[in-house]
């Protein structure tokens, strides 16, 4: 039996400013009830920058809005002098619950390698932080050696060391499909997403394969959503573009109906 709750996650990526954020994410809430959803058993994700988190995290408490807030990286680091770098700690205090880790933004416009991927793993979970893993191939790569050779060495290698018990969601993020138009089918999703659900089974164990979320991440709009959510490795979506737009996202959201 598949008890994983379907996670619909809007990663805005550098996008929208504090006063937008908090028009956004009140917007979404409206739009949502409006169409008379309930929480329908998906859970909601937003992603906004750093600078948004606080006021987001004051309006969903002050308004109970069902969504969980995560950040879009984390410090490998707890304090110190490490200029720019924000703390699991300080985002855990917040309210933060979800801190996207190895987006293929980070690995390729600032060099994250692997190994900095596992620590910012390890740290997000020292803070009661659930990490959002996210690996992917490039078109290169996907030529060169298939859709799941890099995206597994990948994520071996951000869960070495971690714990079988710890909370993790996977974000699979083929980089050509990311803000291309051009998503993967959901015969490829689903394919590459069951090897990643075997790697976790592998390197963690059987429980923490069956109990992983793993999503699927780029391109995904209101129309292709739900042939991504039939799969039976696929457990929602990490949505970049479509999560700017609020009956898009509501629509994404609403995959069901
Ligand atoms: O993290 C989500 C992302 O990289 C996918 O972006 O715009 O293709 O939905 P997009």
């Amino acid at each position: 039996v598949n008890t994983r709750t379907p996670f619909i996650a809007g990663n805005w990526k550098m996008n929208l400013d504090h006063l937008q954020a908090v028009a956004t994410v009140q917007k979404l809430h409206w739009t949502l009830k409006d169409a008379g959803h309930e929480g329908d058993g998906v859970e909601v994700g937003v992603f906004p920058p750093f600078t948004d988190i606080r006021s987001v995290q004051t309006l969903i408490d002050a308004d109970k809005i069902p969504f969980a807030l995560g950040s879009q990286d984390v410090s490998a680091h707890d304090s110190g002098a490490f200029t720019g770098e924000v703390s699991g700690a300080f985002l855990s205090k917040l309210g933060v619950t979800y801190a996207i880790i190895g987006h293929s933004e980070r690995r390729e416009y600032h060099s994250e390698s692997d190994e900095l991927v596992n620590a910012k793993v390890k740290a997000a979970l020292k803070h009661g932080l659930v990490p959002v893993i996210c690996v992917g191939e490039t078109a290169e790569d996907l030529e060169k050696f298939g859709a799941s050779a890099v995206p597994v060495g990948q994520l071996e290698k951000a869960l070495d060391g971690v714990s079988a018990s710890a909370d993790i969601v996977i974000a699979y993020e083929p980089v050509w499909a990311i803000g291309s138009g051009q998503a993967a089918t959901p015969t490829q999703a689903q394919e590459v997403c069951a090897v990643l659900r075997a790697v976790v089974g592998r390197v963690l164990d059987e429980d923490a394969a069956a109990r992983t979320r793993v999503l699927y991440g780029g391109s995904v709009k209101s129309s292709n959503i739900a042939s991504y959510m039939r799969e039976p490795d696929i457990d929602g979506a990490l949505v970049g573009g479509a999560s700017l737009v609020v009956d898009e996202f509501a629509a994404i959201v609403r995959f069901q109906k």
